[in-house]
C-alpha cells in the first residue's frame, strides 16, 4: 500500500502546552546528540492529539528533535500505526483481517464499516465522524474477530454488534471495551476451573476492560491534561517544568574561546557535551586527536560515560576534521 501525505493539508500543527510540555520532557529522556531517538512516541502524541499525522505535525515534530524533515517522514510512513490521512471525528476502527479473525468472520465486520461508515478504507464516512481500516494481527487471536476503536480493543465480535458498537459510538456513547459476548477474558468456552473470582461479581470487567473503563479516553483526541506529566527519570520530581529549566540552562551557556573548534560536529557531541568538554580544558580537535587510551580513560570518568568516546569513534573523527581544518 502506497503511504502518502494527505492531498489536504492543514495550515499549521502545534501541541498543546500540556502535550508540549510532556514532549519536551520525552527528549530529556536521550542523551545529548541523541534526540532524535524520541520521534515515535512524540509523532504518536501528535497523532494522538489531532488523530492523524499532518505534514506541519510532522515537520513540527522534525524541528523539535533537530532532524531534516524526510527523515521524520520516513518514520512516520514506514509504521502503518500512524495515520497519514484525516480519521474519523469520533473514531477511526481497525478490524484485524488476519487468519483467525478472517476465519471467524472479519469479512462481516469490514461489511458493516462498508455499508455504515464508507465503501473504502480510509475514507470518511459522509458526517465525518468515522473511518476505517483492516490491519494485520492485532494480537487478540483468541477472542476473534476483533477490532481496535480508539485505544483499545472490541473482542469476540459478531456484524450485529459491530454495528451497534457504530451507532452507539455516533450517539456519543462509548461501548465498554473488550469481549462483546459475555466472555470475561478469553477463558475457554466451556467455561473456567480456576480463578473464578469475577464469577461471583467481584471485578465485572477483566483487567483490560476494567482500566480502559475506568480511564474513559478510549476515543478521545489527548490533550496532554488527562493524566498529569510525570518524569521520574529527571529524579523525584514530577512536575512539567525541569525541561524548560534545561531551556534556560542552554541559553546561559558561555561561548566558545577564539580559537576554538565546533565541537559539535563530532557525531555524538550536543551542545551539552561540548561544554563539558570545555569546562575540563578541551577546545579542539586537535586535542581530542592527541587523545592516549589513558587520556580516553579520564575523559570517559569526567564526562560520566564509559566507552562512548570509542563508540563513537571520536579520534578519528577529530583527526579527520583537525587536518581539513589544517588545509
Ligand atoms: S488474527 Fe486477529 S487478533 Fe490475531
Amino acid at each position: 500500500m502506497l503511504r502518502r501525505l494527505h492531498a489536504e493539508q492543514p495550515e499549521s500543527f502545534a501541541f498543546t502546552p500540556a502535550n508540549q510540555a510532556w514532549a519536551e520532557a520525552q527528549i530529556t529522556k536521550y542523551p545529548e546528540g541523541r534526540q532524535a531517538s524520541a520521534i515515535i512516541p512524540i509523532l504518536w502524541r501528535a497523532q494522538e492529539q489531532e488523530g492523524w499525522l499532518s505534514r506541519p505535525a510532522i515537520e513540527y515534530v522534525a524541528e523539535m528533535l533537530g532532524m531534516a524533515y524526510i527523515r521524520a517522514l520516513e518514520v512516520a510512513s514506514f509504521y502503518f500505526m500512524f495515520q497519514l490521512q484525516p480519521v474519523g471525528s469520533v473514531a477511526h476502527i481497525q478490524i484485524c483481517g488476519t487468519t483467525s479473525c478472517m476465519i471467524c468472520g472479519a469479512e462481516d465486520l469490514v461489511a458493516v464499516c462498508k455499508n455504515k461508515i464508507a465503501a473504502n478504507a480510509h475514507q470518511l464516512s459522509d458526517d465525518g465522524k468515522f473511518s476505517w481500516e483492516e490491519v494485520e494481527c492485532l494480537g487478540a487471536c483468541a477472542n476473534a474477530p476483533m477490532a481496535q476503536i480508539g485505544k483499545d480493543y472490541y473482542e469476540d465480535l459478531t456484524a450485529e454488534r459491530m454495528g451497534e458498537i457504530i451507532d452507539e459510538l455516533g450517539a456519543g456513547k462509548v461501548p465498554v471495551p473488550g469481549p462483546q459476548n459475555d466472555r470475561y477474558a478469553a477463558e475457554p468456552s466451556g467455561g473456567l476451573t480456576s480463578l473464578k473470582d469475577h464469577e461471583a461479581g467481584k471485578n465485572p470487567h477483566n483487567a483490560s476492560a476494567a482500566l480502559a473503563v475506568a480511564l474513559g479516553e478510549t476515543v478521545k483526541r489527548i490533550d496532554g491534561t488527562e493524566v498529569p506529566l510525570t518524569t521520574p527519570w529527571l529524579g523525584a520530581g514530577t512536575e512539567t517544568a525541569k525541561p524548560k529549566a534545561k531551556k534556560a540552562k542552554k541559553e546561559a551557556v558561555a561561548e566558545p574561546a577564539i580559537g576554538a573548534d565546533d565541537l559539535k560536529k563530532l557525531s555524538g557531541v550536543g551542545p551539552k557535551l561540548e561544554q563539558k568538554l570545555h569546562d575540563a580544558g578541551v577546545t579542539t580537535f586537535a586535542q581530542i586527536a592527541a587523545w592516549t587510551p589513558d587520556d580516553v580513560a579520564a575523559m570517559d570518568e569526567k564526562l560520566s560515560f564509559k566507552g562512548r568516546i570509542d563508540r563513537d569513534g571520536w579520534i578519528a573523527q577529530a583527526k579527520k576534521l583537525s587536518d581539513e581544518g589544517a588545509t
